[in-house]
């Protein structure tokens, strides 16, 4: 029925619809109901604390027999550097001081942890038939451990050479992150922004280079970009954007609102809110201190120092210092809960499959063979 059936019998799911991980956007009703619809369902763990991911599995395997993917950030935790996280307060102390908040007050450091023995744990007890990770892959002691388990092992990789890696190191299938992805670009390999590319380039030259299959992710949001995706020769597509304007989505309504208002235009890339490149709505932290700027700390370290920031001006109802995080076609949005979305997705996307085969009749065939034999010598 699909184009190409790889994925969906490799994780056993109906639908070639991965919702993205996402973290502080989606948790255990956006998985379930993506997952009860025939697609795969991601919980993102890189901002909750084992305890709350423990609840939120349970809650999940409670509600859900299908597939899950369960997602982790496997960054190496950097070093603090006083120097520079002073350095960086000092660059926000403006800010601070318009809004009144103590510049030396102790700030919580960021929650954006490393997968580590406690989440493998997690893995080892929930057994997700799938785990994928963003930054590269853990260390492989903590990677052995989750293969005990069975579960498929993904990654998003940016380039054609981090798709390599990444199936060098034995990934079941790799998710290749487009440049108009929202959130935090995946890039492990590099770290020079100028060069990362769009996903119209970036998935054909990866098919070509691994045998796993490909997942297609960044500014897909409709059957056109499914479509487009399978013509790529990807075997599924990865959605992020698109589902954060579903209800079970647990965003702020600020945040909301900002999807809602997006256009094709108003996303960038920017460092300021964690210190590592993310696709977000441009507000104005990212157009005074960024997009991109030189003295945020290393990931995620940048993080402590706006969050006070972000607090406070969210209270007032701004979403001036708020992560945002958007992919580039958050203006195709539509409101509906996750199942819907999904199983619309799936249904427009089949429907514009089988157009595309009507359209392919035997006359066009016939002038397809013909054109291919234009400049060559006749067979004799
Ligand atoms: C709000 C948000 C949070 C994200 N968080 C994660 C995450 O925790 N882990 C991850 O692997 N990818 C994360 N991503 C990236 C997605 O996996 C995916 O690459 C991206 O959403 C695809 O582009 P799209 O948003 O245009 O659909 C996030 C994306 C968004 C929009």
């Amino acid at each position: 029925m699909w184009p190409n059936e790889r994925l969906i019998n490799l994780f056993g799911i109906e639908l070639p619809i991965i919702q993205a991980p996402m973290a502080g956007s989606a948790f255990s009703e956006m998985v379930v109901a993506v997952s009860e619809a025939g697609g795969l369902g991601s919980l993102a763990c890189a901002q909750l604390t084992v305890e709350q991911a423990g609840r939120e599995l349970e809650s999940i395997r409670r509600r859900t027999s299908r597939p899950i993917n369960v997602n982790f950030f496997c960054h190496r935790q950097p070093r603090s550097e006083p120097g520079r996280e002073m350095n960086w307060r000092r660059r926000l102390a403006a800010y601070y001081i318009q809004m009144g908040l103590d510049q030396n007050a102790a700030v919580v450091s960021s929650n954006r942890t490393p997968f580590d023995d406690k989440m493998c744990d997690l893995v080892l007890e929930f057994q997700p038939e799938v785990v994928s990770f963003h930054f590269g892959l853990p260390d492989s002691n903590l990677l052995a451990r989750v293969r005990t388990t069975g579960a498929k092992i993904v990654s998003s990789a940016t380039s054609v050479d981090e798709a390599r890696w990444l199936a060098d190191q034995g990934c079941d299938a790799i998710v290749a992150q487009g440049y108009e992805a929202g959130g935090h670009r995946g890039m492990f390999l590099t770290q020079d922004i100028s060069t990362q590319i769009g996903t119209m380039a970036l998935v054909p030259q990866v098919v070509d280079a691994v045998n796993v299959p490909v997942i297609a992710a960044g500014g897909i949001a409709d059957a056109r970009g499914i479509v487009a995706a399978f013509a790529l020769g990807a075997v599924a597509v990865q959605i992020g954007t698109a589902y954060l304007h579903c209800p079970e989505a647990r965003i702020s309504p600020i945040y909301r609102q900002a999807l809602k208002e997006a256009k094709d235009n108003a996303t960038a890339i920017t460092n300021v809110f964690t210190g590592r490149p993310a696709r977000g709505i441009v507000n104005r932290l990212m157009r005074e201190v960024g997009p991109i700027c030189d003295a945020a700390p290393e990931f995620p370290l940048a993080a402590a120092a706006v969050e006070p920031l972000r607090a406070e001006s969210e209270k007032a109802g701004s979403a001036d210092f708020t992560p945002l995080w958007s992919g580039q076609a958050a203006r195709l949005n539509r409101e509906l809960p996750a199942a819907e979305l999904t199983r619309q997705l799936a249904e427009e996307t089949l429907e514009k499959l089988r157009f595309l085969e009507t359209m392919a009749s035997p006359d066009l065939l016939a002038q397809a063979a013909a054109l291919a034999t234009i400049g060559r010598p006749a067979s004799r």
